[in-house]
Formats: C-alpha cells, sequence, structure tokens
C-alpha cells in the first residue's frame, strides 16, 4: 500500500475551499452593486484537519482508499443567513450554478436533529484545475441563519469540551435554546420584509453617494473648479436631507451635467 500524502491529497480541496469563498462573495457583491438584499450574509470556509479526517474515518469504519470518495466534508463552506427564508433562496442560487453540481441534501431544518441542531446541508461536486488536470472532489455546504449558527457554535464547543457526552442537565438546557432560536427566527421572519427594505434602501443610498462623489470628482477634473465647489454643496444640503427621492433625483441631475461636460471636453479635444 503507498504511503498518504496529506498535504498533496488535501491541497485541491484547499483551492475549492477558497475559490467557493471567492464565489459566494462576489454574489454578496453582486447583489450590493445592484442595490438588492443579499440573502448571504457572510461566508467562511475550511479544510477538514487529518486529524478530524482520521477520528472520522475510524468512527464510519471508512477503508483509507475510500477516504475521498466517503468523507465528503473534507472541504467544508458556511453560508450564514438572516432570515429562514433565504436558505431557500441560495440553495436555488447554488442549483442554478453550472460551476457546482448537487449529490445530496439533508434538509435538518424540517427535520432537527435530535440534539437541536438545525442547518439546511449540500454535498456538492466542484472541480478544482491542478498541474495533473481537472479534479472533481466533494465539499459540503452548510447554510443556516445567524440564530442556527449561534446554537450549532455553542453546541459544538460543549461537545468539545464533555467530549461528546454532554450532561444531561446541559442538553436539556440546549434543547430549550433550539427551541428558543426556533421562535426567534419565526419572529424575525415577520419583520424580514421590512429589514429588507431598509436594507435595500440603505444599499441604494451607499451606491448613489458613492456615484454622485466620483461624478463630483471627475468633474472637478474637467471643469471650472468654482461651478464644482457649488455643486458639492449642493450636494452636501441634500444629503443632509435624508430623503433617498431627492438624491436620486440629484444624482440624474448630476449624470446629466457631467455628460455635458464630456461632451464639451471631447468637443474642445478637436
Ligand atoms: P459528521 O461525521 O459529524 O460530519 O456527521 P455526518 O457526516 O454523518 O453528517 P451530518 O449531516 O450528521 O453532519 C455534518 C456536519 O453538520 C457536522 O460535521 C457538523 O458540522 C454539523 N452537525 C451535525 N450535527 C450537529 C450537531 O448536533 N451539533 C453541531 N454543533 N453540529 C452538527
Ligand atoms: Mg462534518
Amino acid at each position: 500500500m503507498d504511503i498518504q500524502l496529506w498535504h498533496e491529497i488535501l491541497d485541491p480541496y484547499e483551492l475549492a475551499v477558497q475559490e467557493l469563498v471567492v464565489k459566494f462573495n462576489h454574489v454578496i457583491k453582486e447583489h450590493h452593486e445592484k442595490g438588492l438584499y443579499s440573502p448571504i450574509e457572510q461566508v467562511t470556509g475550511r479544510v477538514k484537519t487529518v486529524s478530524s479526517i482520521l477520528e472520522k474515518m475510524q468512527r464510519k469504519h471508512i477503508p483509507v482508499d475510500e477516504m475521498e470518495s466517503q468523507v465528503e466534508d473534507i472541504a467544508g463552506i458556511r453560508i450564514i443567513c438572516q432570515f429562514v427564508e433565504d436558505i431557500e433562496k441560495v440553495s436555488e442560487l447554488i442549483e442554478q450554478r453550472n460551476d457546482i453540481e448537487i449529490k445530496s441534501e439533508k434538509d435538518y431544518i424540517k427535520h432537527m436533529k435530535p440534539s437541536g441542531y438545525r442547518s439546511y446541508h449540500l454535498i456538492v461536486y466542484y472541480t478544482v484545475e491542478t498541474l495533473g488536470g481537472p479534479k472533481r472532489l466533494q465539499a459540503e455546504i452548510q447554510i443556516r441563519t445567524m440564530a442556527m449558527d449561534f446554537w450549532a457554535t455553542i453546541e459544538h464547543s460543549l461537545q468539545y469540551k464533555y467530549k461528546s457526552n454532554i450532561p444531561q442537565h446541559i442538553k436539556e438546557r440546549l434543547s430549550n435554546a433550539a427551541d428558543a432560536i426556533i421562535a426567534l427566527d419565526n419572529e424575525m421572519s415577520t419583520v424580514r420584509s421590512e429589514i429588507m427594505d431598509a436594507q435595500n434602501s440603505s444599499q441604494i443610498q451607499i451606491n448613489l453617494v458613492t456615484d454622485i462623489l466620483n461624478n463630483i470628482e471627475n468633474l472637478y477634473k474637467l471643469s471650472n473648479k468654482r461651478e464644482v465647489a457649488k455643486i458639492q454643496n449642493e450636494f452636501y444640503k441634500i444629503y443632509a436631507l435624508n430623503d433617498l427621492e431627492q438624491l436620486k433625483r440629484f444624482h440624474t441631475q448630476l449624470d446629466i451635467i457631467a455628460e455635458g461636460y464630456r461632451a464639451q471636453a471631447v468637443t474642445d479635444e478637436f
């Protein structure tokens, strides 16, 4: 039997985790740039440690040569959402992608684990490019709300502390806390649309202000500085009104002015 070169085995998984984190962060960015609420709040990833891989193989009686096919979570991605409803959105986003193929799904939200654990899990196939050519590997994507994540993090630490033999009275507390998390997620869902609206308009405002200030800076380079200073003062006044509609109108007007100057500058060049 060949010796196992762990670094070589795990290296493509490292790449997969890095790529997937970049890609999901890009999904967040695309939403924000469009002024849209992002169903993904945060994404993290990790490669399973060798010691944890060995522990799992022992626990599940997985032969060494079946490690990569049977240990499905060597590459792990965790996607955190604000609301339960976002989880389905995220799973749809993943389904639609061409670079990720879903192998299986476990819905611990519809079917909570006896521990109280809730999350939506996908096992997926993802291909990375290596010197030896493309390598198709498996990854586990855990999708959960911030509240579910809070519970899972605490429970995980306790499992660690008690070496998985959590005392009964603490298990009961965790079970109560899990119920409270369900209630919290439900309560939050009732204000979801309002929170989404608020976050949408705050993102629209951020994008408008960035755009306006960019335009003003460009104008400053092209045209009469005193005129542009006036425009900037005007912007500060409108900004202070805290009225998104006025800010939108100013943005449009400024676009027209900037367009005029650009046309002028082009004519001047001739
Ligand atoms: P593991 O060997 O633990 O990976 O379980 P599995 O391969 O049989 O799959 P399962 O769907 O049960 O769990 C996958 C992952 O979900 C785990 O590695 C944990 O990250 C998480 N998880 C599952 N159950 C629990 C739980 O009761 N508490 C916490 N905190 N996390 C859990
Ligand atoms: Mg696991």
